[in-house]
């Protein structure tokens, strides 16, 4: 395993993560740090989120935000995006990989969050971390909020992906090419989805992640599984019929991606605060280790 391994107890059957990475979406930030629709304090909800990241990994291979960086696309709240992740990226060791969404406008982006011109170049990149490749897809058009991927983006990803990376491949796009129960969404859903597949199918991709539907959401796209991260500005209170979902300032939430192996699971992590036990420790892990598996198994699995 390489150096980013994970550092977890393995006491079961799968190998360790191979790479962990933070999956985040859809922060909406503002200028002046001011509140979305008047209502939601979506700086806070994020320093909430960055608080967990902390928690959650001393070092991911990468923090991903996967769009809707900024709500209006004002060069402001790129800066103030970027003020707020960037210290802990450094605390953490690790790359940053920011995604265009629908709410973005893309030399504003581009200036402020990549450092580049101020142009309307897709904002798409390759990281190579540490033997797994991660590909950013543009999947927003100027002055709309629907997605598409045009032809230039899919022949360059196609190029991209014709030789295959060690570990695979994961993509990281604003839209999800998936489906949504709540009607009109779709109104706003991924174009050229049949021509996306296209290059997909028979490539080394392992995973796709998304954002933009503001509740956590998983499915496959060509024979490759898809998570959406929830967003951590308000989230779609999905508790409701499907013709009356509304946002609401709670369940914001983020995902921890662990890649294995022989497989990759995205755990949904709510940023929340409620009274939590305190059964489980470091302490308590330290003296399952040091034990036989014949006692660990009858320490922990057998019924009292
Ligand atoms: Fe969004
Ligand atoms: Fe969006």
């Amino acid at each position: 395993m390489s150096e980013h391994s994970d550092s977890e107890y393995v006491f079961g059957r799968h190998q360790p993560a191979s790479h962990v990475i933070i999956h985040v979406s859809d922060p909406h930030f503002l200028a002046g740090g001011a509140r979305l629709g008047g209502r939601y304090d979506v700086e806070t909800t994020f320093a909430r989120t960055l608080e967990a990241i902390r928690a959650v990994h001393p070092h991911p291979d990468a923090i991903l935000v996967t769009g809707d960086l900024a709500d209006l696309g004002e060069r402001d709240a790129y800066r103030r995006l970027r003020a707020a992740v960037e210290p802990v990226a450094d605390e953490l060791g690790t790359v940053v990989v920011w995604v265009a969404g629908n709410h973005d406008e893309r030399p504003a982006l581009r200036a402020e969050l990549l450092g580049g011109e101020p142009t309307q170049e897709p904002v798409t990149g390759v990281w190579d971390l540490d033997g797994l490749r991660l590909i950013a897809l543009d999947t927003s058009v100027p002055g709309w909020h629907h997605g598409d991927l045009d032809e230039a983006q899919l022949a360059w990803l196609s190029e991209v992906l014709e030789e295959p990376a060690p570990h695979g491949t994961l993509l990281a796009m604003h839209h999800p090419p998936l489906p949504s129960h709540l009607p009109l969404f779709d109104i706003l859903e991924l174009r050229h989805q049949d021509e996306l597949a296209e290059v997909i199918r028979g490539s080394d991709v392992r995973g796709i992640l998304a954002g933009h539907l503001h509740y956590s959401s998983h499915g496959t796209f060509a024979g490759v599984p898809v998570s959406v991260s929830s967003a951590t500005c308000y989230t779609m209170n999905v508790a409701r019929p499907a013709a009356d979902v509304n946002g609401m300032d709670a369940a914001q939430a983020f995902e921890i991606v662990h890649v294995r192996p022989d497989t990759i699971t995205h755990t949904v992590v709510p940023v929340t605060d409620a009274p939590t036990g305190d059964f489980f420790s470091e302490r308590w892990l330290a003296k399952m280790a040091a034990l036989s598996p014949d006692e660990r198994l009858e320490a922990f699995s057998r019924k009292r």
